[in-house]
């Protein structure tokens, strides 16, 4: 079990072993954090900023916790209060903060492709915190890792996953981590918002909803993400959650160790009923647990840790 990436910038480039390292070394990290000293030498005399471009409250605030739990120093760069809104371009952005020696650059873009963009001139490690509707890897891993804890497989899991698919980085790298580690993905939603093409990557699309949530192990529910639509894709907010969500009817109908996740932020009574979002199969705050040991994981990793054996003791 090994690791030698100095970037996280996706999960569709990394295979199985590379994501089961992440896991493992996730559940090391978890273990630390519930010792009452939760803190680690692991990244001490490193700067770590964050280069939050869109707005966040977990993946920012989680990936903050996790590299001060790791002694890093952390440099929260808050785009509104910034020099781009002078025009300074984001490599320039980038380039200035590396001259003032930071290491690792976590980096969440409405642009797709703008943490590549930056892995290939800087110097230190850059993270993908979300790059438009391309790819949010660290959550398809704290995803993958809050099944894994209740379920202890992927092999064969049913995992659906509900809700504005086309435009969501959330889906996209869940769909890579759970296909690679075994799972069947069914997609549902409005077909404007899941088109068939997902069936190329080997998902199963189905646009009743009963039918795609009556065997799954996993519900994950998604928000529409109206930032990133162009053009009205469904006639209305009410008559979708009429026909695509989780009502308290259609979850009574589902498996009774059935997981529901959502990545956050929710909109209640939109995706999801209130009651369902917090009845004991919900495991949504979990997944924000799981978040920062997962985070810590990752920052580890692209440090140059090599995985959960160098956390032993
Ligand atoms: N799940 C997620 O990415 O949430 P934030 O946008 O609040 O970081």
């Amino acid at each position: 079990m090994s690791w030698n990436r100095k970037h996280l910038l996706d999960i569709q480039s990394l295979d199985v072993s590379e994501i089961e390292t992440i896991l493992d070394t996730a559940r090391a990290f978890k273990a630390v954090g519930e010792r009452a000293i939760k803190k680690v030498p692991a990244l001490r005399g490193k700067t770590v900023v964050n280069l939050f471009i869109e707005p966040s409250t977990r993946t920012r605030i989680s990936f903050e916790l996790a590299a001060l739990r790791l002694t890093a120093d952390v440099i929260n760069f808050t785009a509104e209060a910034s020099s781009l809104k002078k025009g300074e371009s984001l490599k320039d952005t980038a380039q200035n903060l590396e001259a003032l020696n930071a290491d690792i650059f976590i980096i969440r873009h409405s642009a797709t492709g703008a943490p590549h963009f930056l892995s290939r001139f800087l110097r230190g490690s850059v993270i993908n915190a979300g790059d438009g509707a391309h790819e949010h890897p660290t959550q398809a891993l704290l995803d993958t890792f809050t099944i894994r804890e209740h379920k202890g497989r992927f092999q064969g899991l049913n995992v659906t996953i509900l809700g504005d698919i086309l435009y969501s980085r959330v889906a996209r790298s869940n769909i890579w981590a759970l296909l690679k580690l075994g799972a069947h993905v069914t997609l549902c939603g409005p077909s404007t918002l899941v088109p068939r093409v997902f069936e190329e990557m080997g998902c199963r699309v189905v646009y009743d909803v009963d039918a795609a949530i009556e065997n799954a192990d996993v519900i994950n529910l998604l928000r529409i993400q109206h930032e990133r639509q162009r053009k009205t894709m469904f006639p209305s907010i009410n008559e979708y959650t009429s026909l695509f969500g989780l009502s308290k009817a259609r979850f009574a109908r589902t498996k009774p160790d059935v997981l529901i996740m959502h990545p956050g932020p929710i909109n209640r009574g939109v995706e999801i009923n209130s009651e369902v979002a917090d009845c004991e199969r919900s495991v949504i705050l979990e997944q924000v647990t799981n978040g920062l040991a997962v985070r810590m994981a990752v920052l580890f990793l692209v440090n140059g840790g090599k995985g959960p054996q160098e956390l032993a003791h």
